[in-house]
């Protein structure tokens, strides 16, 4: 007779969607396990601190389980909460963001924001989707890597692009299996608007001439834009057709277009863009009388709303094609209260911050490394409201704590935008003022 496996009760879910349990100690993180389950388990990593395994059998259901939507849920990196009832991520999101405001930075808001949400399906406009020539697999693959390993999944539909987008799947790897050159491809790049479906092809040897004419053939069926990448970002040109609608995203709320490269940085769900972006413009609420700055501007995103609104903004950034967009796209809107510099804001100290003059509000939308030098330099002229959107609610918590136990801010409201749905990704926003 087999001995009865062992089981593990679920505690609760970590920032990666994991399972958290614990052993004689140590804590085990269980992949495919929700907070209140009974689950049997098989590791598949052990650590002196810690084991990370897979939920075998679930012997005890939580109210929140589903089915997962998606056929290739479990092996496809994509994803990793579609066993859970949408609303029931926004909620175990939410509680990542109170954890770690709680725990890394030792703040509590004043005030809990209601999360913000959009559909659950079909929101995710850009992708990178790896392409490989897998011969005994039968062909080409387009898809997302395999959750543990560097494979490219198996797909033939992706359930969180837009159905249309998901739909060409097997057609590209039909139509990828016809290239001559179909083993120099490793990605392509999806930026699909309202308007147009750009997809980039990086491709690592020229086309032959039989492949333009399979690509050309291919975008007049599917109604795509092919853009060709032959090396590092600045090289992706559009290929066919040419006549295609601009690549724009619209915010209607604030009268403005805006352009962008299929390589920029742009949000990835534009239906929550847009909401994301009126709870920051409410938040912030800029006056006509004020100088307001919008630290890791990328494209304006956030700075040409705010220009809509105040006396003066100055966006600052990074990239300094994202900063020549900036400046494009407050030409191409008719605004002129903008000004757009490039900087580090990693290495930023307090007399580089200082020299750009008193601010009366700013917002912050870092990278997943979140802002700490910039926070850190905040001198006695700092504003007196700061807006910090984030991708990282550990960064978040660790910034909140320089600005609530140094720098004299309170932490009014925080609260969570579901980005990402099926994802553990937390996107959070809060307002701090002092
Ligand atoms: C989360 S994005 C936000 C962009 C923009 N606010 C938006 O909503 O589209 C973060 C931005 O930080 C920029 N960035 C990354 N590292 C940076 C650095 N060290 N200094 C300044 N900007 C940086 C990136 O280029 C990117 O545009």
């Amino acid at each position: 007779m087999n001995p009865t496996p062992p089981t593990l009760d679920i505690e609760s879910l970590n920032h990666e969607g994991r399972g958290v349990a614990h052993r004689d100690g140590k804590a085990i993180f269980v992949d495919g396990a929700l907070t209140g389950e009974t689950v049997t388990y098989s590791v598949y990593r052990k650590k002196d601190t810690f084991e990370m395994a897979q939920a075998v059998r679930i012997l005890r259901e939580s109210p929140a389980r589903v089915k997962p939507r998606c056929k290739h849920f479990g092996v496809c990196g994509g994803c990793s909460l579609q066993h859970m009832e949408p609303s029931a991520q926004i909620a175990a999101k939410q509680r990542v963001l109170e954890d770690n405001l709680a725990h890394i930075g030792k703040v509590r808001p004043e005030t809990m924001l209601s999360p913000i949400h959009g559909p659950a399906w079909g929101y995710r406009s850009r992708a990178r989707l790896s392409v490989r020539l897998v011969e005994k697999k039968g062909g080409v693959l387009v898809g997302f890597h395999e959750r543990k390993s560097s494979f490219v999944a198996e797909m033939t539909s992706c359930d969180v692009l837009p159905p249309r987008i998901s739909a060409l799947i097997p057609h590209l790897r039909e139509m990828i299996m016809q290239l001559s050159i179909r083993d120099q491809l490793p990605q392509l790049e999806l930026a699909a608007t309202d308007a147009v479906d750009v997809l980039v092809i990086r491709h690592m040897v020229p086309l032959a001439e039989a492949d333009e004419i399979l690509l050309r053939s291919f975008a007049d069926t599917h109604r795509i834009q092919w853009w060709l990448q032959s090396k590092g970002p600045d090289t992706i040109v559009p290929f066919y057709p040419l006549d295609a609608p601009e690549l724009a995203y619209t915010l209607p709320e604030f009268n403005l277009v805006m352009p962008f490269r299929p390589s920029e940085f742009t949000q990835v769900n534009t239906a929550v863009n847009p909401v994301m972006m009126r709870r920051a413009m409410q938040l912030l609420d800029p006056q006509p009388t004020e100088r307001i700055v919008d630290m890791f501007c990328g494209l304006g995103n956030f700075t040409l709303p705010i220009a809509r609104r105040a006396k003066q903004v100055v966006g600052i950034e990074g990239s300094k094609e994202l900063v020549a967009r900036a400046r494009q796209n407050a030409e191409r809107n008719g605004i002129h209260n903008t000004e757009f510099r490039v900087e580090n804001l990693f290495e930023i100290g307090a007399e580089q911050l200082a020299a750009l003059g008193h601010f009366d509000k700013m917002l912050i939308d870092p990278p997943r490394d979140g802002a700490f030098k910039l926070v850190e330099s905040l001198g006695d002229d700092a504003p007196r409201r700061i807006v910090y959107v984030s991708c990282n609610p550990s960064t978040l918590a660790r910034d909140a704590a320089v600005l609530v136990h140094d720098k004299g801010y309170r932490l009014r409201a925080a609260g969570i935008a579901n980005m990402f749905p099926h994802t553990a990704h937390v996107e959070s926003i809060a307002v701090f003022e002092r």
